[in-house]
């Protein structure tokens, strides 16, 4: 297993979306006063797939044991898109391990059948293909709002062509089979940072703000010139809105 450990103060665990890594949240590393834990889930960046069957509570589980090997009890939990879902479940299964939560890109429905039908299908292309090519060609166009840099492009671009054909697998059954977490958002009592990119196209304004307004304790930060990385395309503004929630949250 794979984790990046930065820094020091608050814990502060993110996890990465799909088909990602632990190095798209590299950008946030210079961020003061946190202890920053970043792992590569099972099959992503430079962790070994997992056995079987992918599911979001595996993950949860997978961060779960991950807080309990640092000896921490309590992290500020930060997951984008997929990372997001993670950290939903998370806050279902087991909210006592949270001190503050942030949802960036995100969304807490699940996959409309439509959605359902075509993770399965991109199932097949992976495996007809053996790689993980088909995932990055369909996802690339999505992923930036109307000018990334290309920098930007290269990098995420390579982040993607890391990831195996295992994990991009379980991911996408983990994804297809994920539960709406709507019932889960008026029960969160810490507080939370929702973020998304203005230009977001996966994950758009509108289910951030349906989250914002679920969720007791959120305040909401919308990144202008942002797709859906917004982290990595504005990451100073997002650093700073993270900066101000961390002195909130304390
Ligand atoms: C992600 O960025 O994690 C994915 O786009 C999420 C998804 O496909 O639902």
């Amino acid at each position: 297993m794979h984790v990046i450990d930065a820094g020091s103060g608050v814990p502060v665990l993110w996890i990465h979306g799909f088909p990602l890594s632990s190095r798209i949240f590299l950008p946030q590393l210079v961020i003061h006063h946190a202890q920053h834990l970043v792992p590569d889930l099972p099959g992503f960046g430079q962790t070994a797939p997992a056995a079987g069957e992918g599911s979001l509570d595996a993950y949860a589980k997978f961060a779960l044991d991950l807080l309990d090997e640092w000896e921490i009890d309590r992290a500020i939990v930060g997951g984008l898109s997929m990372g997001g879902y993670i950290a939903l479940a998370i806050a279902r299964i087991a909210p006592e391990r949270l001190r503050g939560l942030m949802l960036i890109d995100t969304r807490e429905l699940a996959d409309s059948p439509e959605a359902r039908k075509g993770r399965y299908e991109t199932i097949e292309k992976v495996r007809a293909a053996n790689s993980v090519r088909p995932v990055v060609d369909g996802m690339l166009p999505k992923m930036f709002g109307s000018s990334p840099s290309a920098d930007l492009v290269e990098e995420v671009t390579d982040i993607m062509m890391s990831s195996s054909t295992d994990g991009v697998i379980a991911a996408l059954q983990a994804m297809a089979g994920r539960a709406d977490a709507s019932s889960v958002l008026p029960k969160i009592s810490v507080p939370t940072l929702i973020v998304v990119g203005e230009e977001d196209k996966i994950t758009p304004p509108s289910d951030a703000e349906r989250m914002a307004a679920a969720i007791p304790n959120a305040q909401l930060v919308k990144l202008p010139e942002a797709g859906h990385l917004s982290n990595m395309e504005q990451a100073e503004e997002f650093n700073a809105a993270v900066s101000k929630f961390l002195e909130r949250v304390g």
